[in-house]
Order: C-alpha cells, then sequence, then structure tokens
C-alpha cells in the first residue's frame, strides 16, 4: 500500500443478522447499540486510529437504518460511502459490488467484529510477506462455526474451509477473524453477476492458484457480536477493561461510571459502576442500576427495581420493584412493577411485560 494514497476499507453490512434477532427485527446488526453508540462506530474509529478514512458500507437489508445512524460518518473523522445491493449478493458478491470505488490494497471487514487489533502491523505483515491476500487469524476454543483456516509456519495460507460440516475436517483451531487485506486488482475474480462467498470460494481459488496469501495472527481482543450472548459479553467486555475502548460512551465520567446529560438520579438511587447511564434517562428513588448496565436514552427505572449486567435499549421503562439480570431489552420495552427478567433472556423492541411476571431462560 503506497503511503501516499489515502487507505481504504470496505465493510460488509448486509447480512440479515439472523442469529441477533429479535434484536434485529427493529435495527439492522451493524448499527445496533454498543454502549449506547452505534456498533460500526467502532468499526470506524479504528480504521481511523489507523489512517482509513476513505471507507466504503457495502449494504443490502435494512440501509435506511445504517444511515440514519451513521450517515457519511464525518462526525468520526472518516468519510462513509454507501454501495447497496438490490439483491443481496453474499459476501464475495458484496465485495465486488464495491470494488470501483477501491484500489490498491484495501482492508475489508465483517460488519459484526468488535476488536482493537493493530492494523498497520497488519499491513507491515502484508507488504513486509509480499501479500495479496492477508486474513486476520484467531484461536478459538470452538472453531465449528467459522472459517477454519491452516496456514504454513511461514504463515502462508494451505486451507481455508468455511463451517465445515464434518467433525474429521476440523484439523485446527484457528479461525477467520474476518478482517482482511486484499490487493483490489484481485476483486475482479469475484464475478459480478450473482451472489457469491468470499470464504467459499474466492479464498480457496487464490490457494488454489497459487497466489501468495498469508494468515496474521496477533494477539489481540477479538469477538463476533452477531448472536445476543456476544453480543452482551462485548459490552461487559468494553466495561471491564478487557477490551480496548476505542470510543468513550457519550456522557461525563461520574464515580467509574458515564452518565449523559438531560437525566436525573434520584439521591438515595445506587449507580454502581462501571455501568453507562443515556440521555435523559431518570433513575428513581432506591433503585440499583450496575454493574455493567447500559441503559438507553430516555429509559427510566423505577424505585426500588435492579438491573444488573443488562443492556437496555432506547425509552425502556422498568417499573417499581422489577429485577433486570444479565438480559438484553429492546426500544420501547414496557417491564411492569415487580417483574423479574433473567439470565440470557432477549426481549423485542415492543414488547410489554405484565407486573410480577418472571421470565427465565
Ligand atoms: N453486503 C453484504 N451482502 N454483506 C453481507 C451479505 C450480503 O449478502 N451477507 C452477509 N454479509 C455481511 C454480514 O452483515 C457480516 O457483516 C459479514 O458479511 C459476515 O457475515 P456473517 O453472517 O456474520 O458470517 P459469519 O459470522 O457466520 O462468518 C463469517 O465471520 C466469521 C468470523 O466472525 C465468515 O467470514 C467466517 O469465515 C468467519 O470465521
Ligand atoms: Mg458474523
Amino acid at each position: 500500500m503506497a503511503n501516499d494514497r489515502p487507505a481504504q476499507a470496505v465493510i460488509l453490512a448486509g447480512g440479515q443478522g439472523t442469529r441477533l434477532r429479535p434484536l434485529t427485527l427493529a435495527r439492522a446488526k451493524p448499527v445496533v447499540p454498543l454502549l449506547n453508540r452505534p456498533f460500526l462506530a467502532y468499526q470506524l474509529a479504528l480504521l481511523r486510529e489507523h489512517s482509513v478514512t476513505d471507507v466504503i458500507l457495502a449494504c443490502s437489508y435494512r440501509v435506511d437504518d445504517v444511515r440514519a445512524a451513521l450517515g457519511d460518518a464525518g462526525h468520526l473523522g472518516v468519510k462513509l460511502r454507501y454501495v447497496v445491493e438490490q439483491e443481496p449478493l453474499g459476501t464475495g458478491g458484496g465485495v465486488r459490488n464495491a470494488a470501483d470505488l477501491v484500489s490498491g490494497t484495501v482492508f475489508v471487514f465483517n460488519g459484526d467484529i468488535l476488536t482493537d487489533a493493530d492494523l498497520t502491523a497488519m499491513r507491515q505483515f502484508h507488504e513486509a510477506r509480499g501479500s495479496r491476500t492477508t486474513i486476520f487469524l484467531q484461536p478459538v476454543p470452538d472453531p465449528r462455526q467459522y472459517g477454519l483456516v491452516e496456514t504454513e509456519r511461514s504463515g502462508r495460507l494451505l486451507r481455508f474451509r468455511e463451517k465445515p460440516a464434518a467433525d474429521e475436517e476440523i484439523a485446527t483451531d484457528t479461525i477467520n477473524a474476518g478482517i482482511y487485506l486484499i490487493d483490489a486488482a484481485l476483486l475482479g475474480r469475484i464475478p459480478s453477476e450473482r451472489p457469491s462467498s468470499i470464504e467459499r470460494e474466492f479464498f480457496p481459488a487464490l490457494i488454489a492458484d497459487g497466489i501468495p496469501c498469508f494468515g496474521w495472527c496477533p494477539s489481540a481482543y477479538w469477538r463476533d457480536i452477531g448472536n445476543p450472548g456476544a453480543y452482551s459479553a462485548a459490552q461487559i467486555d468494553l466495561l471491564e477493561g478487557r477490551a480496548r475502548m476505542l470510543l468513550q460512551p457519550p456522557g461525563e465520567r461520574r464515580d467509574g461510571s458515564w452518565v449523559a446529560a438531560g437525566g436525573s438520579v434520584a439521591s438515595d438511587a445506587r449507580l454502581v459502576s462501571p455501568s453507562v447511564i443515556g440521555a435523559r434517562v431518570v433513575l428513581h428513588p432506591r433503585c440499583q442500576v450496575g454493574p455493567a448496565a447500559v441503559i438507553g436514552e430516555g429509559s427510566t427505572v423505577g424505585p426500588d427495581a435492579r438491573v444488573e449486567s443488562a443492556i437496555l435499549w432506547e425509552r425502556v421503562a422498568v417499573g417499581a420493584g422489577a429485577v433486570l439480570h444479565e438480559c438484553v431489552i429492546g426500544a420501547d420495552v414496557k417491564i411492569g412493577a415487580h417483574a423479574r427478567v433473567g439470565s440470557g433472556v432477549v426481549l423485542e423492541s415492543g414488547a410489554v411485560i405484565p407486573e410480577r411476571t418472571t421470565l427465565a431462560r
């Protein structure tokens, strides 16, 4: 990548987010809130940190949500352009659809990866190896739901197997972390007229054709936020310092939490850090919020209620004496007085939970 050319990135943001339902029934996965900011803002912050400011978003599904949340992302210090597929083109076709807008060496991101990896080091690795495609790799305990990548000692790619069905094909615990550096000249290999998979078609064909491709395996924080458990865990990781906060949550620091403007905290409410309290949130007398609670804008927590290790989207109303623990609550949900919402529960936006109901998984 020539240093005088501004670096570019394509972010794949056109999946349906099926595994993150019901949250993604109300909002596209790339912009679900993470500590009260749209998810992609973290990827854009990372790219910007490494001087990648020309970013193309490859969208197909719910693009209006994404535009509403991010616009041209000027406020995040990058220039965001949108390319929209008429029909979903898959991970290969999505990148191909953006190919006319990129040149040189381009970063490609899956739009659901939270990481603080050193992209500058990745670029240096790519250049030093004379690589034409470099894949960010991570070791994971259970690789089955990912793309499996086998490499030579030098890092050169030997094999890429996307989610192999048969257990005997699980020959490694090293997976595709969903961030690539690709020589844009190779993108012409992806068919433009039909959906295709970058994982099942493009990468295996590069390896088969002897094109120099390498795996880069840094020690970095990494998580795919594409299911509710991982989506919650990512926020707790940020709050508890396991992941570097590339962006601060909105609000001012107060005793280890972040509290945004316009709300009120009763003098005898307990705010336990680390927590994030959105704008115009009202915490009523004697409630306990935190540790590790994220309360979306305009929400209210009733008297004597308790919210712990829980993620609440915007305008949630928690009734008096209700208890929420390790759950995710969509926007505009009403939780009746003295209801209990337990571990692993995910409530769709707009749900109404009657008084004294117990929900557990
Ligand atoms: N533009 C566009 N069009 N984007 C798409 C489409 C499409 O038709 N389909 C999926 N995407 C986007 C998704 O929005 C997501 O950001 C990214 O492509 C990857 O899709 P996922 O559905 O999240 O894939 P995955 O998590 O099962 O597997 C992928 O990520 C793993 C790492 O988390 C693969 O790349 C695996 O190889 C990898 O290990
Ligand atoms: Mg994913």
